[in-house]
């Protein structure tokens, strides 16, 4: 069965693509581990159509993403059920650990992908009242049906290519195509009614001439995400902005979930965010996951980008009140 979203009319934000983008200095984000390029889907090709599936359920205890979510997320479930979280970037290695931690909640996701197959290969099988795919490419406008974002409440955008030459660049797939372009197209077919937009950009965004940056800089990653936090800055939704380090632990787009299991076991648990890209650092991808959707909910962090680090040591894991110190103290820090 499948479950064919409605095509109501949305209001959608009066941003449009012509609005200058300031600045856009060089720069580019870290480079990725090369494990990534050959990591590379085989659905370069552009869809105009998408679906919803609903596949039939399985037994939670057979899903590996509940055991990725009960082993490395660490997380209890929260009562935030009225939430429909539509998640850009899901087969990603951030993403995929969004999904596990949405599932571990038992919030409601809605997936936009290239490859639908890679859902079922990354998550099992998921009832739709967890899980939905809709199928689109974040480059083509087309793609973005106004009607594929009814009743989504948050969205989580965790999307990106490496920031050199790679197999993932295949079919144009390059930063300014995801980085900004993507990001821009999903921004403004977002509806005015969403509650949160994270977008996941990069630590070094605002200094693109000074080292390292400089360096990473050389293809235009790092200014090609700074245009895609301009733009959701200028398009009035309310938003956050996660701006991680050099990622550990993964990327896991090669790796059955049980084997990423294994990869997750990381000690880099204790997280450090700052504000005014003064971090230099490293962050676990499970750290940025769980960043993501603890800023769904923190109210005082709307408007505002902050980056992220984790080191050695115990971490606030799920919990949300440590969370909320967290953010805080970056704040307190900044205004120091
Ligand atoms: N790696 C680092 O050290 C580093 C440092 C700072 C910031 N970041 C940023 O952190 C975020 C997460 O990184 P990651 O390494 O976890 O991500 P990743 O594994 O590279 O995943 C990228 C995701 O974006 C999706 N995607 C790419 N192009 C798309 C398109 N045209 N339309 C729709 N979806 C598309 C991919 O889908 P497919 O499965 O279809 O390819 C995949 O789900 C990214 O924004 C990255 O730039 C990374």
């Amino acid at each position: 069965m499948a479950t064919i979203l409605s095509s109501a009319p949305l209001s959608v934000p009066s941003t449009t693509y012509s609005k200058p983008s300031p600045r856009i200095p060089l720069f580019t984000s870290l480079p990725l581990p090369s494990s990534l390029s050959s990591s590379s889907s085989s659905s370069y090709g552009v869809t105009s159509s998408f679906v919803v599936r609903n596949d039939a359920s399985l037994s939670p205890s057979s899903s590996p993403v509940q055991a990725l979510a009960e082993e490395a997320v660490d997380s209890s479930p929260l009562a935030s059920s009225s939430k429909l979280v539509f998640v850009v970037g899901g087969t990603g290695g951030v993403g995929q650990l969004v999904v596990a931690s949405l599932l571990k909640r038992n919030i409601k996701s809605r997936l936009l992908l290239r490859d639908l197959e890679k859902a079922t290969k990354l998550f099992g099988k998921q009832d739709e009242n967890s899980l939905q795919v809709v199928k689109g490419d974040t480059r083509n406008v087309e793609d973005l049906d106004p009607s594929m974002f009814e009743g989504v409440t948050h969205v989580i955008c965790t999307t990106g290519t490496t920031a050199f030459p790679s197999q993932r660049w295949s079919g144009d797939n390059t930063p300014d195509k995801v980085d900004w372009e993507g990001v821009r197209n999903l921004i403004s077919a977002l509806p005015s009614s969403v509650k949160r937009v994270v977008l996941v950009s990069s630590v070094g965004v605002t200094k693109p001439d000074e080292l390292p940056w400089s360096i990473m800089n050389l293809f235009g990653v790092l200014k090609y995400k700074k245009k895609g936090e301009d733009f959701l800055r200028e398009s009035g939704l309310p938003y956050t902005i996660i701006r991680p380090g050099r990622l550990t632990d993964g990327p896991y787009t090669s790796y059955d979930l049980n084997t990423l299991l294994k990869a997750t076991a990381g000690e880099r648990r204790a997280v450090v965010i700052g504000q005014g890209d003064k971090l230099v650092g490293e962050v676990s991808r499970l750290v940025v996951a769980e960043a993501c959707i603890q800023a769904l909910d923190i109210e005082f962090t709307q408007g505002k980008a902050y980056e992220i680090n984790s080191v050695k040591g115990d971490g606030p894991g799920s919990d949300p009140q440590k969370w909320r110190e967290l953010f805080k103290v970056a704040e307190s820090k900044e205004s120091k």
